[in-house]
């Protein structure tokens, strides 16, 4: 995260936190007039790994909201693309005035969250002329103020006139800010498309890699025990279930790991499908030169493999078969017990970083 500096109206500085890669399509959040942008700051964390930048804004002081409608008017000059701005509260206000006029030139999408009935925004027309595709979220942060608000809302932003607006209504949802969240990421998939990456046969193997990493997965750790008893396993994200009947999973290996040889030998093997506590321990069984069982707490299944407690689920497996593929082989295993804790969160792993599951 670096902090930089936007030169707002009359040449007054806005600081903002700037966060994210800065080849990702940019969002620009707005915080509610007083507030600072602390109050973005997790949604902002979770934009970043959701695969966006973020600028997040500071307004200058003050209530008098028409200096700041020149205030966003000039950092969105002086960004190097047009963002989706997303607002909270009178922030929203500002930013309809805004980018009133010539939006599309200024922004790529407007988020309006929880902005107050205000009569000031129906008397002013120039709301109406909005030409962005626009989301109006209400509960977003806390409910809604009256059972009016939707009606001055739609008042202050007549849907007819409005190019594409989706509007939702959060009053209901059991989080709130993950439920913000899921539709702030919708409406940012949809309406700030990113360029595509091609890989095509014979290109460099990181942008296979990378197209591969766009395929989100749980992780598990393959385990055995060698011919000497003792236990082996390694972090694996190709499993997939295979068979209900016969119970079949499977798990692709590189020939190349260290356990390889255990594995294509073993009459039984484990798979550890991990939950979001147990990201240290799959660093660790990913990591060279480490003891993998020296502080792991393990108990040998009825077949003898080493099961991994506190996993998500453990499935024990008797070897089925093996086919080689490439610089990998799919080992293929019988399920011949599985235990698992359905109520915890699974760890997530995507585009090469560790995620965990949010509700939208
Ligand atoms: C999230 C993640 C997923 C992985 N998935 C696999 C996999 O499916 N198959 C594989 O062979 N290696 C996979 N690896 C790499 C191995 O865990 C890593 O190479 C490990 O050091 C191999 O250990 P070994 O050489 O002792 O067998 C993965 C690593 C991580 C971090």
């Amino acid at each position: 995260m670096s902090l930089i500096e936007y030169k707002g109206f009359g040449g007054i500085p806005l600081s903002a936190d700037m966060l994210g890669d800065e080849n990702d399509p940019t969002v620009l959040l707005i915080p509610e007039v007083g507030q600072g942008r602390a109050a973005w700051r997790e949604v902002a964390d979770a934009l970043v790994l959701s695969g966006r930048r973020v600028v997040n804004l500071d307004l200058r002081d003050g209530g008098d909201l028409a200096p700041h409608i020149e205030d966003m008017r000039a950092v969105l000059a002086q960004m190097g693309s047009r963002p989706v701005v997303v607002t909270a509260g009178r922030g929203g206000w500002i930013a309809t005035r805004a980018l009133a006029l010539d939006g599309t030139l200024l922004a790529a999408g407007l988020v309006i969250v929880d902005m107050p009935a205000d009569e000031d925004a129906v008397a002013n027309g120039v709301a109406a002329q909005l030409a962005l595709p626009t989301l109006v979220v209400r509960g977003g942060f806390s409910p809604a103020q009256s059972s009016a608000v939707g009606d001055i809302f739609n008042e202050a932003l007549p849907i007819g006139q409005i190019a594409d607006i989706n509007e939702s209504d959060l009053e209901l949802a059991s989080d709130r800010k993950e439920a913000l969240l899921g539709q702030l990421l919708e409406f940012l998939e949809r309406r700030q498309p990113r360029e595509a990456v091609e890989f095509k046969a014979g290109s460099d193997p990181r942008t296979l890699r990378d197209a591969m990493g766009c395929f989100a997965t749980g992780i598990t750790i393959v385990t055995a025990l060698d011919a000497a008893g003792t236990p082996v396993g390694l972090t694996a994200n190709s499993f997939t279930s295979v068979s209900l009947d016969p119970p079949l999973l499977l798990v692709c290996i590189a020939n190349t790991a260290g356990t390889a040889p255990t594995l294509r030998e073993a009459a039984h093997f484990g798979v550890n499908v991990l939950q979001i506590g147990q990201q240290p321990t799959s660093n660790r069984f990913a990591a060279r030169g480490e003891d993998r069982f020296a502080n792991q707490p393990w108990a040998p299944g009825q077949t003898g493999v080493p099961l991994l407690g506190s996993s998500l689920v453990s499935f024990e497996c008797q070897h089925e078969s093996l086919h080689e593929a490439g610089d990998h082989f799919i080992l293929v295993g019988r399920v011949v017990r599985a235990q698992f804790e359905p109520h915890r969160d699974p760890l997530l792993y995507f585009r090469g970083k560790y995620r965990r599951l949010h509700f939208a």
